[in-house]
């Protein structure tokens, strides 16, 4: 039923929640979708301002149930299927809960950057190389890198009630970030201190996404360049930190000229 709503009615109902202007600025071609074709298909999707703490809290809690990716997800459009509608009313959140864990375990990219990106670029527009679903959501990957985690402080955590350890991860990666972090606090996987610094850092990626989706929805000026580009920097898909994995010798990308 909701999938039948059309372009044109979501476009009326966004307009009268003051989000037109917003949908309007960062339209692009695609969507310009004909009046029967749910909106679902097009993007970017409206947006309302939202309280970053409020939807760090969201976050935090949700983390127990939908892990760290789902609960970035759903904490940003829970919100925005109450005060938006659809297409966040229809959108089946709950199934990314399968990047809990660097996506099934495999501590690959941290779940709730991953979330964060699937975030932005439906809220943001279409990933073309420099534009700003590029640029939003390599710096956040970049900022989680260097951030001291887990920033956000809930109002009631599970666990590590008195005082957390922190880590600066130097990756986007689950693995490292997760492991770093197990050693220097000294629990195991399993532990409510584990899960509770998980579900603080989602609450912290959360934060860190609305208060970009914000700054945007006001227009005030983001950072015209991702800070880090991979494949034009080093001829090949990379993060930053070549030396942690390779050491002193990193390899050059086969016919790669810098320019
Ligand atoms: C998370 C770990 C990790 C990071 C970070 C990383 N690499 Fe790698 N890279 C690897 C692994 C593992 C291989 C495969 C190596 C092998 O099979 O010998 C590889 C292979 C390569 C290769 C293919 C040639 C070769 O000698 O294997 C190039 C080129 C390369 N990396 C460049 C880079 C650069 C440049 C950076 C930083 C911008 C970087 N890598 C960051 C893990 C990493």
């Amino acid at each position: 039923m909701d999938a039948k709503i059309s372009r044109r009615d979501i476009l009326a109902k966004a307009a009268l929640l003051g989000v037109g202007a917003f949908a309007g600025k960062f339209a692009v071609s695609t969507a310009q979708a004909s009046d029967e074709e749910p909106l679902a298909k097009t993007w970017p999707w409206p947006y309302v301002k939202l309280d970053p703490a409020e939807t760090a809290e969201i976050a935090y809690k949700q983390w127990y149930n939908l892990g760290c990716g789902g609960t970035v997800m759903y904490s940003i459009f829970e919100q925005l299927a109450q005060k938006v509608g659809e297409p966040y009313k229809s959108f089946p959140v709950e199934s990314f809960a399968i990047f809990e864990g660097g996506i099934a375990s495999w501590g690959t990219t941290c779940g709730s950057v991953n979330g964060a990106a699937v975030v932005v670029s439906l809220i943001v527009g279409p990933p073309t190389w420099e534009d700003r679903t590029h640029t939003v959501v390599s710096d956040t990957f970049n900022w989680y890198s260097h951030a001291n985690m887990p920033i956000y402080v809930p109002k009631d955590p599970q666990a590590n009630k008195d005082s957390i350890v922190h880590t600066v991860s130097n990756s986007p990666l689950c693995h490292v970030s997760v492991s770093k972090w197990m050693k220097a606090a000294d629990k195991a996987l399993g532990s409510p201190e584990r899960k509770d610094r998980c579900a603080r850092v989602s609450a912290s990626v959360a934060y860190k996404v609305v208060q970009y989706l914000n700054r945007i929805h006001d227009e005030k000026e983001i950072a015209e360049h991702p800070v880090w580009t991979g494949g034009k920097e080093v001829g090949t898909t990379a993060q930053y930190n070549c030396a942690d994995c390779h050491g002193k010798n990193v390899p050059k990308a086969p016919g790669f000229v810098k320019k």
